[in-house]
């Protein structure tokens, strides 16, 4: 972001919270982004933060290579906040002294203000508070005032002067009660934040951004027909216009009709695709093959060489157009350190470094459902704005087993109409994460009319989910799964017996290859 953005800094101590306090800072109106700890303070110092908070983390600060803080943050008289393993950062940093719990101490707790405090108001007095941590303060540095206590432990300390403030509890987690508001003080009273950032508010400057990058450079794009492919290239086509040129791959594994009406619905918006059709292709590739995992493989490196065959009749093309957001930029740059891989899709397979080409990503700062309102600005038609989220590999994971064109048409007609019943119900398809349908490779016995038939078996899956690491199955009415059912075995013909899935995940994956 340019340097004029007002930007809160969290830097990243390796808690599984530190996603959440940006999200929640973007929440409040202020852009955020996390830094690994390793920044050195000149690049910190460079990014011009108008607030700092640094992370919770799983180490204790006595530990031996323990992640440290470079002292010099403390005295830039930018606002800082500590969370957990950040207070107990500060304190050691500015000589108090941290000590290890008898206990870890992880769940919920009551707070108990000491009043006097410019972060934490009278309000939130005996409220929740969710602690996960080992370590506590036991003496807060000099100048600094224990703010709030949680039984004995010390969970709230500040210098108000220095403006350094630290707490032992994580405000980000929904559990602490009045934990937003507790941002927002930080936020908005200590930081003078205005509060006024919006997702949307990177279109301008992306558009900006994208025009001095490429300049009067030829740039491609991979469609996959999903949000964050065209939203990408919708920025760029902003950008660039006709400079830009879209290759969309029908691979004949999207859902019924789908290629179609999504191609409609590129050209719509003015996006220079050029459709190719591989379907056949795909299909005579995948002959025979069973496994979950050569399955992907041949899709992406089929995919791999058409798209470059297609590039290749493009000269001059110096730029790669991807949909990158950034919980994969964070993965990639957090305490995790880079071994921790980005999804391989976001690669395309490894493209850039083989075809030499540099790389625009106009949504690294985004992230997944900011991507979705960037997307109603633009004016991007629903259908596409709103489609579920839908693997790479398409219908081929959803085929247990064998791919032939005829299964690929029972899964597509059955899909359909899980689709249709479930689409006619806004009220139910708003919470659903995905809902689908998949094949089985069994065929089971049946009776239709006077006669035994012996045909394949449909699974309907339909799930809640906030971030698809872990999902629950949703209680569907019985009447729509009775609906679903009736009307797969009755215009489905070649299925004659359909299940519900009730596993929750962990254990089972979303997909079941
Ligand atoms: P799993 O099956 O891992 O799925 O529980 C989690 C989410 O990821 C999607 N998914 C994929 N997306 N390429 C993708 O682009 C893939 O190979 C792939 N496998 C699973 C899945 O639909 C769910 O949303």
């Amino acid at each position: 972001m340019e340097s004029t953005t007002e930007t809160l800094l969290i830097i990243d101590y390796g808690s599984q919270y530190t996603q959440l306090i940006a999200r929640r800072a973007r929440e409040l109106g202020v852009f955020s982004l996390i830094v690994p700890f390793t920044m050195p303070f000149e690049e910190v110092e460079q990014l011009q933060p108008r607030g700092i908070i640094l992370s919770g983390g799983p180490n204790s600060v006595y530990e031996k290579d323990a992640p440290g803080l470079d002292k010099r943050l403390l005295s830039l008289g930018v606002p800082i906040l500590g969370i957990c393993y950040g207070l107990q950062l500060i304190t050691q940093a500015l000589e108090g002294a941290v000590e290890a719990s008898a206990t870890r101490e992880y769940g919920l707790a009551a707070i108990k203000l000491g009043g006097g405090s410019q972060l934490l108001d009278k309000k939130i007095d005996a409220s929740a508070i969710w602690m996960s941590h080992g370590d506590h303060v036991k003496v807060p540095p000099t100048g600094f005032v224990v703010t709030a206590l949680s039984g004995e432990i010390i969970c709230g300390i500040e210098n108000a002067d220095k403006h350094i403030f630290g707490i032992q509890f994580h405000p980000e987690v929904t559990h602490t009660k009045h934990g937003s508001r507790i941002l927002k003080t930080y936020l908005r009273k200590i930081c003078h934040f205005s509060l006024d950032w919006q997702p949307t508010s990177i279109i301008d400057h992306q558009i900006k951004q994208i025009r001095q990058r490429a300049g009067k450079d030829k740039v491609i794009c991979a469609l996959s027909g999903g949000v964050d492919s065209t939203i990408a290239a919708t920025l760029v086509d902003r950008a660039l216009g006709k400079q830009q040129t879209c290759i969309f791959v029908d691979n004949g594994l999207l859902r019924e009709n789908e290629y179609e009406e999504v191609l409609a619905a590129y050209k719509e918006t003015g996006l220079n695709v050029k459709p190719v059709r591989a379907a056949r292709h795909f299909l005579s590739k995948l002959a025979g093959v069973t496994d979950p995992e050569q399955k992907r493989k041949i899709i992406g490196h089929e995919f791999i060489t058409i798209f470059e065959k297609e590039a290749r009749k493009l000269p001059g093309v110096k730029f790669l157009v991807q949909g990158t957001l950034y919980p994969d930029v964070i993965e990639s740059v957090s305490v995790k350190g880079p071994s921790a891989v980005i999804k391989s899709h976001h690669n395309v397979g490894g493209l850039p470094e083989k075809m030499h080409l540099k790389l625009i990503e106009p949504l690294r700062d985004v992230f997944k459902d900011e991507v979705r309102a960037i997307g109603r600005e633009l004016g991007l038609p629903r259908q596409i704005v709103e489609r579920q989220a839908f693997p790479g590999p398409g219908l081929a994971i959803r085929i247990v087993g064998d791919i032939t064109e005829e299964r690929l048409h029972l899964l597509k007609k059955a899909d359909a109409i899980v689709r249709e019943e479930i689409e006619a119900l806004p009220e139910i398809r708003r919470d659903l994460y995905q809902y689908f349908a998949v094949l089985l490779p069994i065929k089971s016995v049946g009776v239709m009319g006077d006669g035994r038939t012996y045909e394949q078996v449909i699974c309907i899956k339909a799930f809640h989910s906030l971030d698809v690491m872990t999902a629950d199955w949703a209680r569907l009415p019985y009447n729509l799964l009775a609906r679903m059912s009736s009307r797969i075995v009755s215009e489905v013909r070649g299925i004659n017996r359909v299940v519900y899935e009730i596993t929750t995940k962990p254990p089972a994956t979303i997909e079941w290859e």
